[in-house]
């Protein structure tokens, strides 16, 4: 089915933009370095979109004590035999902890603790996953449709993408002869 989870929103933020939810895009040319195989990625159209985000914000970014929730949509794809996936990051806060469950599709949430300990927990319609503190976290999507799966995180969380884009996570998520891999 094509039916995308869209919540009705009971409740109007103090963010200075007005805005309740916020949406975001994720094409290929944003995810440059984040993929292993360069050589097929250079040949990618750097158009093609690889995420939506739609972030619902009651209140404003950084306050102690809030919630936000997201949900994300992963298109099916991979570069060269790796799927495609978030960027991934740690929290700027580091210690905020985080749920992410599945709403559509399948595929995996990969973790990386601080020690650079990588492991992965399959998605599917109804998974729920606790991320701690300290664990960085992305998805790939490993099967055929797109993958949506909801979050919820701490309003003071923040986000480091930094620490991943200097040195990555240390696994990655490869098809190997159909079978996904984490190498
Ligand atoms: C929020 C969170 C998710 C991601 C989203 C996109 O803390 O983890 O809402 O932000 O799935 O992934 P990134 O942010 O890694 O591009
Ligand atoms: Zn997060």
């Amino acid at each position: 089915t094509n039916k995308v989870f869209i919540p009705e929103v009971f409740f109007t933020n103090d963010c200075l933009t007005g805005e309740d939810v916020v949406k975001s895009t994720r094409v290929l040319g944003d995810l440059d370095g984040v993929f292993q195989d360069k050589e097929a990625y250079g040949k990618m159209n750097k158009e093609q979109v690889v995420y939506h985000v739609s972030s619902y914000l009651p209140v404003l970014e950084s306050t102690p004590g809030g919630l936000f929730m997201g949900i994300t949509t992963l298109y099916s794809g991979k570069v060269g035999q790796e799927y495609f996936m978030t960027k991934g990051h740690f929290h700027s806060n580091s210690d905020r902890a985080e749920f992410y469950w599945g709403v559509e599709g399948e595929g995996f949430l990969i973790l990386m603790d601080e020690r650079r300990n990588v492991w992965a927990e399959r998605m599917f319609p109804g998974s729920l996953h606790y991320i701690p503190g300290k664990v960085a976290h992305r998805v790939a999507n490993t099967g055929y449709q797109k993958l949506v799966f909801s979050a919820c995180w701490p309003s003071d969380a923040g986000h480091d993408y930094a620490t991943i884009a200097d040195t990555g996570f240390a696994r990655r998520l490869v098809d190997v002869n159909g079978v996904p891999t984490l190498v």
